[in-house]
């Protein structure tokens, strides 16, 4: 059994971030980091386009940002929590910088940043390294990990589920106002033994989804496995039905997993969406044409694709500057030559990827979930911010402010409350090796195009239907399978991404209207007031 005064259950940048400000507030506090995979790997280290500040305050202000953040989330944003993040954006992008994080500047002496242009943003606003700025963040961070003393990163530990009375052989509901969180069980890879890491306070920073689909443009890490043991702690969970497909990720006949994406930024650079013959189609669906919101932009597409009977659409940036088009989007530009496509001579062709989960752990503006002693970050949570479209580049920003606000919170409260006694050791009893792999690697692929099929960019009440009845069978072979074999982290990610698949559905069934990022054609106009908690 590990103890610790702080237990982080990822390394992206929601989790690091939340570290490094526990950790400078209070350097006589324990806190250990578990990643699953190596600390570097996560949705943090892909992220493209940038970070969204506003910067140019000569043209730009907290205002629009406000504005356009509201507009894309199509009302269901939290107001408050949209002027939190936008007013305390630039002060939290400015602490990453000081921290080392570099971002391009303009050619000219006066060393402005280079702010770029996406989809639903008004002005130019988008800090960016490269086409690579998630990267630069996540290796900032890492390097400033390092040097703190108290913070223990734990590579290849996967948590499995999270420590609460119901461990202590209480019963425990969804509408208990008293659940608490004391640690987690975490499977070592290395030697295959589950272990206990008690903790005064624990923090939830595990990301997002997108392995639920076929195609995705997150890493393999992303399964969902934080809001799957948060739902399976009682933790209120909201607005899972908002799942964000990215227009335009290089379309693969291959099915690499994860699909490579084409920035939205290259569209704010001048790339524009056409079809096969090159003609323009955006203009028939939004006066924005390519740099509309991504949820209408997404729907175009997967409607132009549909009623030509194609299986992609083209991004056409042949009119751009070849130098300064390398000079922004080097691994783009690598990555379509690697495949045959030039796009200074060929138009690249693209198609919609599960992108994004907006939904996730309900928590409220400290980053509280509604389990005591548990705290959430990042993409696992739903703030309030994204309502029913996130805005282009506001997830690393919502990862930090809300990592500034845990922090703040958790050192205030963490004096409160010591170590819980009796918590029992994993009960491995009774459990065999598995034999048969491939059951569970078929049930994945069965999932993904159950997910992919019936509950993807356009629904219907009978397609949601039928998914949830297959989803049914998957769930109950694999509580068996998990019952009855020795836990692999292959057997938990299906475990998590088939609760991932039955919250998605199931709160894509109870919206009975078409908004943001969930369309219905059965209800394709907006009701007043629904909101979907699963209780
Ligand atoms: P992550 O960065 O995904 O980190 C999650 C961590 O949790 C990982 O370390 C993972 O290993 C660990 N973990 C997960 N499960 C377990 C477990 N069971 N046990 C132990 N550890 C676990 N957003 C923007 O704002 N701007 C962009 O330009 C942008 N571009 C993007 C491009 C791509 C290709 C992708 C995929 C996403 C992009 N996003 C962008 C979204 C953004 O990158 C993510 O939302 C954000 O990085 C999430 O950060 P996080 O800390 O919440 O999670
Ligand atoms: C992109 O670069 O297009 C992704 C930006 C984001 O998801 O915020």
């Amino acid at each position: 059994m590990t103890t610790t005064d702080v237990l982080i259950i990822g390394s992206g940048i929601g989790g690091l971030t939340t570290a490094i400000k526990i950790a400078e507030a209070r350097p006589d506090l324990r806190i250990v980091v578990l990643t699953k995979t190596n600390e570097g790997e996560s949705n943090t280290r892909y992220a493209q386009g940038g970070v969204a500040a506003v910067w140019d305050v000569e043209v730009d202000s907290t205002l629009k940002h406000r504005e356009d953040t509201l507009d894309a989330g199509d009302g269901l944003c939290d107001e408050k929590v949209v002027d939190i993040v936008v007013t305390e954006g630039p002060t939290r992008v400015q602490e990453i910088i000081d921290w080392g994080a570099r971002f391009d500047r303009k050619a000219d002496n006066k060393g402005e940043y280079d702010l770029g242009r996406e989809g639903g943003h008004s002005e130019n606003r988008i800090l960016h390294y490269k086409d690579l700025t998630g990267w630069e963040m996540q290796r900032t961070l890492i390097e400033k990990t390092d040097q703190i003393k108290n913070i223990e990163v734990l590579e290849h530990y996967f948590a499995v589920d999270l420590i609460t009375q119901h461990h202590l052989g209480y019963a425990v509901t969804r509408l208990m106002p008293n659940v608490e969180c004391y640690g987690a069980y975490a499977l070592n890879k290395q030697t295959g033994v589950i272990e206990t890491f008690l903790s005064r306070i624990t923090v939830v920073a595990t990301g997002g989804a997108g392995q639920v689909y076929r195609a995705t443009t997150n890493p393999v890490i992303a399964s969902g496995d934080g809001i799957a043991m948060a739902y399976r702690a009682k933790a209120w969970i909201e607005n899972m039905e908002f799942v964000q497909f990215h227009p335009t990720a290089l379309y693969n006949p291959g099915g690499d997993n994860p699909v490579f994406l084409v920035s939205e930024a290259v569209r704010g650079f001048g790339g524009i969406l056409k079809d096969n013959k090159g003609v323009e189609f955006m203009e028939k669906y939004d006066r924005r044409k390519s740099l509309a919101p991504r949820d209408i932009v997404a729907r175009a597409i997967d409607n132009e694709m549909k009623i030509r009977g194609e299986e992609c659409m083209y991004l056409d940036c042949r009119h751009l500057d070849k130098e300064h088009f390398i000079g922004h989007f080097p691994t783009i530009y690598e990555k379509c030559v690697s495949i045959g496509i030039d796009p200074m001579q060929d138009m690249i062709p693209v198609t919609p990827a599960c992108h994004y989960m907006c939904g996730g752990i309900k928590t409220d503006t400290k980053g509280r979930t509604s389990i005591k002693r548990l705290f959430a970050v990042g993409e696992c949570t739903s703030t309030g911010l994204h309502g029913a479209n996130r805005l282009a580049s506001n997830s690393l920003l919502e990862a930090m402010v809300f990592a500034h606000h845990i922090a703040h919170e958790l050192v205030q409260e963490i004096d409160t409350v010591t170590h819980k006694a009796g918590i029992p050791d994993w009960n491995a009893g009774g459990t065999t090796d598995p034999k048969e792999m491939v059951l569970i690697t078929q049930s994945i692929k069965e999932l993904k195009e159950i997910m992919s099929s019936y509950v993807g960019i356009v629904r219907t009440n009978v397609r949601m239907k039928r998914a949830l009845d297959r989803l049914w069978l998957l769930h109950q072979e694999t509580e068996n399978l998990y019952h009855s074999t020795t836990i692999s982290p292959q057997l938990c990610e299906l475990r998590n991404l088939i609760n991932i698949a039955y919250l998605v559905t199931r709160s894509a069934s109870m919206r009975r209207e078409s908004r943001g990022l969930h369309y219905n054609t059965d209800y394709p106009n907006k009701q007043e007031f629904i909101q979907t908690i699963i209780l």
